[in-house]
């Protein structure tokens, strides 16, 4: 079954985005979503052709991962914002961030700080189903660099196209409006 693009629009308005930066941002999101099908499909009609042998084949392959990821990554993204309010300190998550960070503040100074990091990426906090740590993780490309069986709890986009339009060079600034839109019952029910 193909992957269809989700409608963010409920995104629109949101303080410190403006318009033309989200919509340019949901047209970038539905084009890893195209291509996502369109190498899953051509992977899957080489396989049938007798192709899974060739380098053609090992190119897309490869490809996969920054095509899924690219659509996937937006996704959580997109639906950890449009909040409202700070997080609830003595909640489930609140309290973990402490117990892991030694209080919220180091862990959202550690979280910035990895978003500020020179080059395009990814910062997401992450899970470890199997320890229960919480890591913040700085993701270079999408289909690398990735914690395996940990579960992505809040992702932040710092490709330039997410901010540029808006803040140019100035990426602490999207940040800090970022966090003012995080919709943090949202992060804390991705919580295993
Ligand atoms: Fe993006």
């Amino acid at each position: 079954m193909a992957y269809t693009a989700k409608d963010y629009n409920n995104l629109i308005g949101m303080e410190g985005f403006s318009d033309t930066l989200l919509k340019n941002h949901f047209t970038l999101y539905q084009g890893y979503v195209t291509n996502t099908n369109k190498v899953l499909d051509t992977l899957s009609e080489m396989a049938k052709g007798g192709k899974i042998g060739t380098s053609e084949y090992a190119e897309l392959k490869r490809r996969l991962g920054w095509e899924f990821n690219g659509m996937r990554l937006h996704e959580f993204y997109f639906e950890n914002l449009a909040g409202k309010g700070a997080l609830s300190k003595p909640g489930k998550l609140g309290k973990k961030l402490a117990e892991e960070f030694g209080s919220y503040e180091n862990w959202e100074a550690d979280f910035k700080g990895v978003g500020a990091m020179r080059g395009i990426g990814w910062a997401i906090l992450y899970q470890d189903p199997a320890s229960g740590k919480l890591i913040n993780q700085w993701i270079n490309e999408h289909d690398v660099g990735h914690p395996a069986g940990c579960n992505p709890l809040l992702i932040l986009d710092v490709f330039e196209h997410a901010f540029m339009i808006d803040y140019g060079l100035k990426r602490a600034d999207y940040i800090a409006a970022f966090f003012k839109n995080i919709k943090w019952e949202a992060v804390e029910g991705r919580m295993k």
